[in-house]
């Protein structure tokens, strides 16, 4: 049995959904523990592309059964949607997918919440407004509802009245809005969680049962190191914890062990939505790399903001979640360019910093940048890329300023486009 954790290691989208879907070839189960439908992760294998916001990504592989453990947000909604089109691609029974019944629910009031504070508060974080933060602060005030509390009418609506007492003021007074009464909501959340029922297990169980079976179990993680709710660039995070400590409240580790954790990191940084990023371009570099990249967000649509590798931030991430190995992406995107920035450290507040650290103003650093020479591969034609000079040098630059093995390489979007350094799974 192993345990591997994929963690995202920047602010998200760095390609965990590729990562996931590729060893997820010799996983048994692949966990999402942590976040809901914010989370946009993209699989193309020959050509067919599959966007997953709550399945997690180990889904086409039939072998493979699919978690979704406690600690994420379900949207009951959203996933019945993503079910039927993804279930149009590959057959998804309570088989191969199983849904935690502890899983705290986003309902209709926790969506509009969302929406009415990116539109009216002065702060705003420029959400994917799916409801994510209304419902993990219900959660922690323990106003939260189950999916188990889905399937009994009763205990759905003293739950639901109970989420509405306050909300009901603030979508009434502060927000001047309308919402579904309590009659509505209970019905609508019921019927759904009806068509739900066949896929709610006790996963804490199922994968208990799985490491006594020596199962190999991935962890996949959504969003990234940087968005998270404690270690992250807040108050521009998401509501979850992202690193590495998110596993062991979302989910089971059984003994408590994570073998190894695979942070993803993009060949440069994006980020979509407000908060500051100290290497972002405003150039005609910029542009290239967002088109060529196709930077456009998975869920939302937005336009990702796109800048240089920024090591500092990384240093940080790999202390903060204990990253063993990284899966360098997209380096395809930087082909071709005459030179290749780096960022190697911060100059703030009057000193230098080669690592990141919380509470440090990321509007205010100065990136410190080292000049590389740039490569050129034609990734379609040579699959190889182990002779080519620049290339593997900027690689190994990375490695050694981060001091962490580079495991895997992504050239391309599609499943086949990969090289690994190392193995994995067995
Ligand atoms: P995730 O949220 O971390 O799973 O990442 P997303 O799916 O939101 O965004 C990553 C995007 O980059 C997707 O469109 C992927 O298909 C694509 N992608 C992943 N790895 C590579 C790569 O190595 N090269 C290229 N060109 N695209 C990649
Ligand atoms: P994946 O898993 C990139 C960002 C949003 C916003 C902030 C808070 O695909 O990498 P939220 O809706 O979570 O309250 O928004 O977090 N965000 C992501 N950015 N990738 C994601 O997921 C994201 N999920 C949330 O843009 O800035
Ligand atoms: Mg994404």
């Amino acid at each position: 049995m192993k345990t591997l954790a994929i963690i995202g290691a920047q602010w998200g989208d760095e390609g965990k959904g590729k990562i996931t879907d590729t060893l997820a070839a010799k996983a048994d189960l692949v966990v999402r523990y942590q976040g809901g439908n914010n989370a946009g992760h993209t699989i193309w294998v020959d050509g067919v592309k599959t966007v997953l916001h709550l399945i997690p990504s180990g889904v086409l592989h039939p072998h493979c059964l699919s978690v979704i453990s406690h600690g994420v947000v379900f949207d009951p909604e959203a996933f019945l949607t993503e079910l039927e089109r993804v279930g149009q691609k590959i057959s998804i029974t309570p088989k191969n997918l199983a849904i935690s019944s502890h899983c705290n629910i986003i309902t209709s009031y926790h969506k509009l919440l969302d929406a009415a504070r990116e539109k009216q508060s002065a702060v705003k974080i420029g959400t994917t407004g799916k409801g994510i933060g209304p419902a993990y602060e219900d959660r922690t005030s323990r106003r939260g509802i189950k999916l188990s509390h889905l399937l009994d009418k009763n205990v759905l609506r003293q739950r639901l009245a109970q989420q509405l007492e306050e909300k009901s003021v603030m979508f009434d007074q502060l927000y001047h809005m309308d919402y579904p009464n309590l009659d509505q909501e209970v019905d609508r959340l019921f019927n759904l969680g009806q068509k739900i029922y066949p896929f709610i297990q006790d996963t804490f169980e199922l994968i208990d049962l799985a490491s006594k079976q020596n199962k190999n179990i991935l962890y996949e993680g959504a969003q990234g190191i940087l968005l998270d709710v404690d270690y992250g660039s807040y108050p521009y995070v998401t509501s979850s914890n992202t690193s590495l400590g998110g596993i062991y409240t979302g989910s089971l580790v059984p003994d408590g062990k994570i073998d190894e954790v695979l942070g993803i990191v993009k060949a440069y940084t994006t980020r979509v939505g407000e908060g500051p990023f100290a290497t972002e371009l405003f150039d005609a570099t910029g542009a290239m790399i967002q088109q060529k990249g196709n930077e456009v967000g998975a869920t939302t649509g937005r336009v990702r903001r796109c800048g240089w590798l920024d090591l500092p931030m990384l240093r940080y991430a790999i202390k903060a979640s204990g990253l063993t190995s990284i899966a360098l992406t997209k380096v395809d995107i930087l082909s071709g360019l005459d030179r290749i920035k780096v960022c190697t450290s911060y100059h703030y507040r009057g000193k230098n910093y080669h690592t990141a650290f919380p509470g440090i103003q990321l509007s205010e650093v100065t990136p410190v940048y080292q000049d590389l020479k740039g490569f050129q591969q034609d990734f379609a034609q040579h699959k190889s890329f182990n002779d080519n000079v620049e290339l593997t040098s900027y690689i190994k630059f990375i490695e050694e300023h981060l001091e962490v093995p580079v495991g895997i390489v992504a050239y391309g979007p599609d499943r086949s486009q990969i090289q690994f350094n190392r193995v994995y799974f067995n």
